[in-house]
């Protein structure tokens, strides 16, 4: 049984599920955005993306999804090394500037080196720079899985972007509880 958007309640397919379908209902699970960082020198580079989820505290492991033909997977895989840049509410500008086929350069934004050499945003809310541990084939992207070696909250005190139905925006400001990173 197939509805048309907005309606979508159920659907069931003999074949493989549409793709443009399957990203729509994805659009529903509500998450933050980050830039990958990658590269050293000439090479650094930066690419907007949602697939980010933490997997292991011991070891403390973290992955992220990208698609085969984006020119940051050879980047990855050469550096060996990456980091994960949680971007703010006021950072939408930046996400979509590296969302691009003719992406930003990381000239444009403020950054520094981590402690593997690759780049991190300045201005991001937090950051997570990894050694890359492992790279899964998951059809058409790949799954790389990188240990954490060095983090980071430069901006404590903003909001995270999120992406919710393909649409960016921060969320209300909101009292914060006390936590040991935001609060030492
Ligand atoms: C909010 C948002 C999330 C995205 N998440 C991903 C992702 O998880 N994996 C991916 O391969 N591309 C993702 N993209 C698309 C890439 O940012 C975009 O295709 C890429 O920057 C362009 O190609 P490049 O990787 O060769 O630069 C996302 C784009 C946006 C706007």
């Amino acid at each position: 049984m197939t509805t048309t958007q907005p309606g979508i309640r159920h659907h069931r397919s003999e074949g493989p599920i549409d793709g443009k379908l399957l990203r729509t209902v994805c659009g529903l699970f509500v998450t933050g955005v980050t830039v990958i960082t990658s590269g050293t020198g000439e090479q650094a580079s930066g690419t907007t993306v949602n697939s980010f989820t933490s997997v292991s505290l011991d070891p403390s492991l973290v992955l992220f999804c990208l698609h085969k033909d984006s020119r940051m997977r050879q980047v990855v895989e050469e550096t060996g090394a990456y980091a994960v840049n949680f971007l703010t509410g006021r950072q939408e500008q930046v996400a979509w500037a590296f969302a691009g086929r003719h992406t930003a350069t990381l000239a444009s934004v403020d950054h520094h080196l981590s402690a593997t050499g690759v780049p991190v945003l300045s201005r991001a809310m937090a950051y997570l720079s990894c050694r890359l541990v492992n790279a899964f084939a998951g059809g058409d992207h790949t799954i790389f899985v990188g240990e954490v070696v060095e983090l980071g909250v430069p901006c404590p005190d903003q909001d995270p972007l999120i992406f919710f139905r393909g649409s960016m925006g921060s969320l209300e400001e909101e009292q914060r509880g006390t936590h040991p990173i935001f609060d030492g």
